[in-house]
């Protein structure tokens, strides 16, 4: 059976296409992995996809659309047979969100550097909530565009704390030029000159991995 991550944020810009493509680029070189953009006509990350195979970069990733609940449902069981499938989500509650926490075995929830994403978080927490009803929810935040030991990053931690309770990643992806190059020329910034941001990749990846419990 695959292993489902689901990338869901109410805010739109929170950096889901980044946390999404960048972790399928990077899954991929560990087994058959496929990105499923959820965010049509938008697309974001299968044009990202679009990029990278005109770059010859394609690896062992496939990328695919849903435009509805149903359609995903469908796709995902269609994909029996690949390691990992990632769910790019959409900017808004919808059945699509809903359909992506009950799939998923793991959910990732980036969270920028902005107390406006804290309180779009917590719009998400009733359905997290809900989902919880249905089955157990693996729900992570993730902290993007992070400038660590900054006043503003401090109170953001403790805002999301006190407003959320969710647990974080302990991986933090930083503000950094390479994921808006990363983003536009159809790789991952780990195939990029930036080591910083390299470091970001792997971690998030390795954390990924122990969550969903799979072997080294
Ligand atoms: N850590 C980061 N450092 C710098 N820029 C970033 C970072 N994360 C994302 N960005 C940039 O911010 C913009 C929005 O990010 P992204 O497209 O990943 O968000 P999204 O949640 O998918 O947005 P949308 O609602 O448009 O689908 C992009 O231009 C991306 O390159
Ligand atoms: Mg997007």
């Amino acid at each position: 059976m695959p292993k489902v991550i689901g990338v869901i944020q109410v805010k739109g810009g929170a950096g889901r296409s980044t946390v999404s493509t960048n972790l399928a680029g990077e899954l991929s070189k560990l087994g058959k992995t496929i990105l499923i953009d959820c965010d049509m006509p938008q697309g974001t990350s299968a044009s990202w996809y679009a990029v990278r195979v005109q770059s010859g970069k394609k690896g062992g990733l496939t990328t695919d659309t849903a435009s509805s609940h149903q359609e995903l449902v469908t796709k995902v069981q269609e994909y029996s047979k690949a390691d990992y499938i990632v769910l790019d989500g959409p900017p808004r509650i919808a059945e699509l969100t809903r359909a992506i926490l009950v799939l998923a075995d793991l959910c990732l929830i980036p969270v920028g550097a902005s107390a406006a994403e804290i309180w779009a978080t917590n719009d998400l927490l009733a359905l997290i909530t809900a989902a919880k009803q249905v089955k157990a929810i693996n729900a992570r935040m993730v902290w993007t565009r992070y400038r660590p030991n900054t006043k503003l990053a401090q109170e953001l931690s403790e805002l999301a704390t006190k407003e959320l309770g969710l647990a974080a990643l302990t991986t933090t992806l930083g503000m950094r030029v390479t994921y808006m190059q990363a983003l536009g020329e159809g790789l991952t910034v780990a195939e990029l000159a930036d080591q910083s941001a390299k470091v970001e990749a792997r971690s998030l990846v390795e954390e990924v991995k122990k969550l969903l419990k799979v072997k080294p």
